[in-house]
């Protein structure tokens, strides 16, 4: 008898995490993982950040029992998670709604459905390129996706003038997902200025942001990368935002994320919760105590949150000397440092490095350095160990 399953193609797995397993098994071992957006230390090891480990001390001493949290998540949380995107002094916090999420990719869904519930006729747009994620959650959801141009192979900048092209000619109520730093895949984000004309073009073509901030505090800092959000909020448009703790916190497998919308009035933000609740309550009822406790905690206490800060702002400036430091070994290696001056002007996790599919292959079967096919490469994996191997092994791969 035929199985249940058997009739839908099997598919064919998540890149990233595949990659991630490829890894964990291979014996070699001088072997680099530079695929999947984690920051680790300079040992080589994800960081249990100071604050959160004294958060997690006090929560585990108090003993506390686990008991539902309410469907849309842990009040200080919600409160905390929205100061952080928004800033203390957020205007008109009543106009905006904030959930707790499994993850940031749990918050990208959640705002999707909601999307899908009140706008069907919409359709999505994503750059170009873009996190592999994007287009299965809003596939899933039940949108049809597209791509809007954004990065440019030769230049290594973004094209800016056919992405504003694109966006002008969408149709009003179009979702269009921006990255609000760090983009990922590339590292290339707009400047201040690219964003002020973004802002004007959505406010007049009624297009719906929708942010992805998954990487607060790595890129120009804590408020510099949420500027673009505080930007499209004032301007009075309505719009989501999926933010995360996953990495500016190091606590990836606790999936502590939020998402926040920001409606016309009162009234909206009202049925916006309305709907939200329904959506989470039909999922997955409430969601899990113990991450957005750890962040509540510090982000809620002054001493924790300044510790927090200031950990996170190290992290950032490691990451920005890890960039210059390969880009150098780089020009040094090949001789040719226009090439590389990009992987410098970056910002964030990830880095795109001019290789092509066959040389990410040849990096991965001859020298053990994992990156993704579109070469995609966690500057967060580097470490002053690793990073000379790394450089050898790129220039040796492109000699070629
Ligand atoms: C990444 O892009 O590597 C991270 O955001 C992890 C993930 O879930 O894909």
């Amino acid at each position: 008898m035929q199985s249940l399953f058997s009739p839908q193609p099997a598919e064919a797995g998540d890149a990233i995490f595949a990659l991630v397993e490829a890894f964990q098994n291979d014996p070699a071992p001088h072997k680099v993982s530079l695929s999947i957006g984690t920051y680790f230390a300079e040992d080589g090891s994800i960081p249990v950040m100071r604050a959160v480990r004294q958060a997690s001390d006090m929560l585990l001493q108090a003993g506390k029992p686990h008991p539902y949290l309410p469907i849309p998540g842990s009040a200080p949380y919600r409160n905390a998670a929205r100061s952080l995107v928004f800033g203390t002094d957020s205007a008109e916090p009543e106009r905006i709604v904030t959930v707790q999420s499994v993850g940031g990719t749990g918050a990208l869904k959640l705002g999707a459905d909601l999307l899908r519930r009140t706008c069907p006729e919409a359709e999505v747009w994503v750059s170009d390129p873009t996190w592999e994620n994007h287009g299965q959650i809003f596939r899933q959801a039940g949108f049809a996706v597209h791509e809007y141009p954004y990065y440019d192979p030769a230049t290594a900048t973004v094209r800016f003038a056919q992405m504003q092209a694109a966006l002008q000619a969408l149709p009003a109520g179009s979702i269009v997902v921006l990255h609000a730093s760090c983009h990922n895949p590339t590292g290339v984000d707009l400047s201040a200025d690219q964003w002020d004309a973004l802002t004007a073009l959505f406010a007049r073509q009624r297009l719906i942001p929708f942010f992805d901030l998954a990487y607060q505090g790595f890129g120009g800092g804590l408020d510099a990368d949420a500027a673009p959000i505080r930007m499209m909020a004032r301007a009075g448009m309505e719009c989501l935002v999926a933010s995360s703790f996953s990495k500016n916190f190091s606590l990836y497998g606790e999936r502590c994320g939020a998402l926040h919308v920001i409606c016309r009035d009162e009234g909206a933000a009202d049925s916006a919760l309305g709907q939200l609740k329904s959506l989470i309550r039909g999922n997955y009822s409430t969601p899990p105590t113990f991450g957005a406790a750890l962040v509540a905690t510090v982000l809620n206490d002054p001493a924790l949150r300044q510790l927090w800060a200031d950990e996170l702002e190290q992290m950032r400036t490691r990451l920005a000397g890890l960039r210059g430091r390969l880009a150098m070994e780089l020009a040094q290696l090949t001789g040719e440092p226009e090439t590389w001056r990009c992987v410098e002007q970056q910002q964030g996790l990830f880095s795109y490095m001019r290789l092509s599919p066959p040389q990410v292959d040849t990096l991965r079967r001859e020298h053990a350095v994992y990156l993704l096919k579109s070469g995609r490469l966690c500057v967060a994996g580097l470490t002053d160990c690793n990073i000379e191997y790394v450089a050898r092994a790129i220039a040796a791969v492109t000699r070629r």
